[in-house]
């Protein structure tokens, strides 16, 4: 028998009877949990470290304050008494979220323990590949550029990492200082890289072997309720595997179904089965596997939506935004591939306030595609602004046809006056 899950009595916004759910980060991926949530009725709070951030603009309430801040954080939490906290991004005062949620005061999004164990990757690996003994790339956690050597030579006790190997801040994203290391010339480089490149600088890194995939894929991995005589019940649902490509450590492109042999297959969903279980509570993650053959290695999980994920808002009869909504008001969903597809990013391009976008039209101009424009107010030149969304008979067409769509859309610097 499985656990039960927890279901809410949805009610009407704005009065006493509404479920009330806090974004913690409303950017795009929240922006578009928002949405879901807003469909379904809920009242909903977007809280985001900058005002008019994207998913601020579509919440029925806005909060803007640091959320690496206990004493902030938990202000707003106790101000606000949401029905559910749903953390959207890493950068969280997580033990903030086990004191209350072990108070009882809320429930977070899946757990309070999922999110301070994935907020950097420390805890997360350690989980992984020591406590549930997942295969990963092999890695040495660094204080200095001295142990970091030293864990790559072998010099510290343990087998070497050897090059090339990759280093990465513990606290990062997004590729943020994350670097390849080929051999000793580069390695003072690639600490400073990180060092300079970490959310919070505490100095400390991962080194981990280079794994020579073939192809790497984000598993959607969904906890919520079954159907039919299983409604009550806590379980566990796949999506179709989603291949992307990373440039520097960040989604440019994404596509589903990535052909798979059956054997990988399994293993990307004993390996995602295996860390969710232990992750525990109700929603959605995204469990990126890098796979060569029928090897598969655990890489890394977010308790949330996952970027290359945007795909599924084209690909399949609900997208992972309202998966995760759905799964944490504890109703059933449905994962099924609706037609194949891909995603391309839209960079900002330049560093400018309120750009303007030219080439909308044309990218919308063929059949089978779509965009999404996430409203930033500042772009930057490698922020992600938006996204080209394709659906074609197969997904070398669908790429072909979302990177089409991407390059038409520029932003630029609005005219003056
Ligand atoms: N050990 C490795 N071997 C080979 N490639 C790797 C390895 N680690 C990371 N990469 C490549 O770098 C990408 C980014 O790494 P990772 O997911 O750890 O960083 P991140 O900063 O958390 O990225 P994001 O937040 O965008 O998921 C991976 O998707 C993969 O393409
Ligand atoms: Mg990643």
């Amino acid at each position: 028998m499985n656990l039960p899950v927890q279901t809410l009595t949805l009610g009407t916004p704005l009065s006493p009877s509404a479920v009330r759910v806090m974004l913690l980060g409303s950017g795009e991926l929240g922006k578009e949990v928002l949405i879901a949530l807003q469909r379904l009725g809920v009242e909903t709070i977007a809280v985001d470290r900058y005002d008019h951030a994207p998913g601020q603009q579509v919440a029925h309430h806005r909060r803007t304050i640091t959320m690496s801040d206990p004493d902030q954080l938990r202000a707003l939490i106790e101000a606000e008494q949401p029905d559910l906290v749903v953390p959207e991004i890493e950068a969280i005062a997580t033990p903030v979220l086990e004191e209350l949620e072990a108070a009882g005061v809320v429930r977070v999004i899946p757990t309070a323990r999922a999110a301070r164990l994935t907020m950097d990757r420390e805890g997360i690996r350690r989980l992984a590949a020591e406590t549930l003994g997942l295969p990963t790339s092999p890695y040495r956690f660094c204080d200095s550029l001295a142990a970091l050597q030293a864990a790559i030579d072998g010099r510290d006790g343990e087998p070497p990492i050897g090059y090339p190997c990759i280093v990465k801040p513990v606290m990062s994203s997004s590729g943020k200082g994350q670097s390849k290391i080929d051999g000793p010339a580069d390695v003072q480089a690639a600490w400073d890289h990180a060092m300079a490149g970490g959310r919070v600088s505490h100095g400390r890194v991962i080194v981990e072997g280079f794994i020579d995939f073939d192809y790497e894929i984000t598993q959607l991995t969904v906890r919520a309720a079954g159907r039919g005589a299983q409604l009550g019940e806590a379980l566990t649902h796949f999506c179709e595997p989603i291949g992307h490509k990373q440039v520097s450590g960040d989604y440019v492109e994404s596509w589903q179904p990535q052909p798979m042999s059956p054997v990988a297959l399994q293993r990307a969903r004993e390996i995602a089965k295996a860390v969710t279980d232990n992750l525990g509570g109700q929603g959605l993650f995204g469990v990126e596997l890098f796979v060569k053959g029928d090897m598969v290695w655990f890489s890394e999980v977010s308790p949330r939506p996952h970027d290359t994920g945007l795909v599924t808002l084209s690909t399949q009869v609900q997208s992972e935004f309202e998966l995760h909504a759905r799964a944490i008001l504890g109703l059933p969903v449905d994962t099924s591939l609706r037609q194949a597809g891909a995603s391309a990013v839209i960079y900002g391009g330049v560093d400018a306030q309120d750009v303007v976008f030219d080439g909308v039209a044309q990218a919308l101009s063929e059949p089978g595609t779509d965009l999404r424009l996430f409203g930033k107010p500042e772009s930057f030149v490698k922020r992600r602004l938006g996204v080209a969304l394709a659906t074609d008979a197969d997904i070398e067409a669908a790429r072909a046809k979302a990177l089409r769509a991407a390059a038409c859309v520029r932003p630029r610097v609005p005219d003056a006056g």
